[in-house]
């Protein structure tokens, strides 16, 4: 491919030299992995005659998108009015949840879900599943169809939701065992053991779930920590023999390297500083912070220089508003805002990318083009609408064409979504 290349390959917040930039560059893709990227002028005498080179005048060639944090089981419901965490999660995500028992209806929902990632730029998710292990195989298969190296899980809960939504911690043990034993590391799948929040967990499934990473150490760990303040409150009273929410997931062990938390809206010092020390991650989902009015994640406080949490974004669809991680981008610009941090294009270009893929332990072979990386990329179109023509038009620096394309731009943005170097989603609809 050869366009304006963009990549980061390593942390912006702590790193003045992290940024890559080739305006008129080519990337060599050979089986799907990267082999060579640099300047056209320099690579291209290199081409051999019969390898065909997509050109993309127009486009910002930059890693594909990393969602870590999204919930594909709750794509029907984006856009459900007026309520803040608990009484969402009871109103609309529990009723709707409650559907994927049907496996041909997860299977169709698996399907949107993923026709959407690819029409947003986005090449990995991390992502929650229903409680039903038929909801995990659908997400799976999905994914598998389309050769994209995607996480997820099936949700363990075994109190406080409707009894049709509960399992119990040993057959959360049990089905969660034989969902990894079938699907983890089986093409590019990855599992990620997947107790929903405290408040839902018993300790006795807790600790169910970390025998499964104990047993299976190259799982994933995913989520949900300190996103509300009454949530906050009834950890502390379902858990009063904890120091804090944090601490509950830290008593059962499942704190440690490739442990997503999503939202970590509430941390305190101590907690962050423990979030740090674990080599766990944090998924900031801005836009859904905002939706049920959860409170401000403070990206600066979560990158400070003495005990830096890895950071990741998420769209936390459905209590998130949109499936792109552009919209995403300029939402989390507008949060720092609010906490008076001005958060730049290139951090934020670093949060989708690398940051994620660091969060998900994969950086080895995600979010940065790179020789030796997936080619799972992702072509911004400059010119994408009349609007975003004229503006781009007027910029004077890659920074500023960056935060233009995430502040106004959206899935139209998206011209072309490369899984391991094959276009996966082109939205004009070409051939390359
Ligand atoms: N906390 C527990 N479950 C959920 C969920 O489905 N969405 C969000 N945003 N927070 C949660
Ligand atoms: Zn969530």
């Amino acid at each position: 491919m050869r366009g304006h290349i963009v990549t980061l390959t390593g942390d912006p917040f702590f790193s003045s030299d992290a940024l890559v930039e080739h305006t008129d560059g080519l990337i060599v893709v050979q089986g799907g992995v990267i082999t060579a990227v640099g300047p056209w002028a320099d690579l291209k005498d290199a081409i051999p005659d019969d390898v065909p080179v997509d050109h993309y005048p127009d486009g910002l060639i930059t890693s594909g998108f990393i969602d870590t944090h999204v919930h594909y089981v709750q794509t029907g419901i984006i856009a459900a009015f007026g309520a803040q965490l608990i009484d969402w999660l009871n109103t609309y995500t529990f009723v709707a949840e409650q559907k994927f028992e049907d496996a041909d209806y997860a299977a169709r929902v698996a399907s949107v879900f993923f026709d959407q990632l690819l029409a947003n730029g986005t090449t990995t998710a991390l992502t929650f599943c229903a409680v039903y292990p038929q909801s995990v195989d659908a997400f799976f298969e999905e994914a598998t169809k389309r050769n994209m190296r995607m996480v997820g899980g099936k949700v363990m809960m075994d109190r406080n939701a409707p009894e049709h939504l509960l399992d119990t911690a040993q057959t959360s043990y049990d089905d969660s065992k034989a969902l990894i034993e079938r699907w983890h590391g089986t093409g590019r799948n990855l599992y990620a053991v997947t107790p929903r929040f405290a408040p839902t967990s018993t300790p006795e499934q807790l600790a169910a779930a970390s025998a499964l990473l104990q047993e299976h150490p190259t799982t994933l760990m995913h989520t949900h920590v300190s996103e509300n303040l009454g949530e906050i409150a009834w950890v502390r009273s379902l858990f009063p023999e904890s120091k804090g929410y944090l601490d509950v997931y830290d008593r059962a062990g499942l704190l440690r390297p490739g442990s997503v938390l999503a939202h970590g809206v509430h941390l305190n010092p101590q907690e962050r500083i423990r979030v740090h020390e674990t080599g766990a991650a944090i998924s900031h989902c801005p836009t859904s912070n905002l939706f049920l009015g959860s409170g401000l994640f403070h990206v600066h406080q979560a990158k400070n220089h003495t005990h830096p949490m890895k950071v990741g974004l998420g769209t936390d669809i459905g209590a998130g508003t949109s499936f792109s991680l552009l919209s995403t981008m300029n939402e989390a610009y507008k949060v720092a805002q609010l906490t008076q941090y001005p958060l730049d294009s290139i951090k934020m270009l670093y949060l989708a990318t690398l940051g994620g893929a660091e969060s998900l332990g994969l950086e080895g072979e995600l979010g940065s083009i790179e020789p030796g990386k997936t080619a799972d990329l992702v072509v911004l179109d400059k010119k994408a609408t009349p609007l975003l023509e004229f503006r781009s038009g007027q910029v004077t620096s890659l920074e500023e064409q960056l935060f233009v394309l995430a502040v106004m731009g959206d899935d139209r943005t998206i011209e072309t979504t490369f899984i391991a170097g094959e276009v996966a989603y082109s939205r004009d609809g070409h051939e390359h």
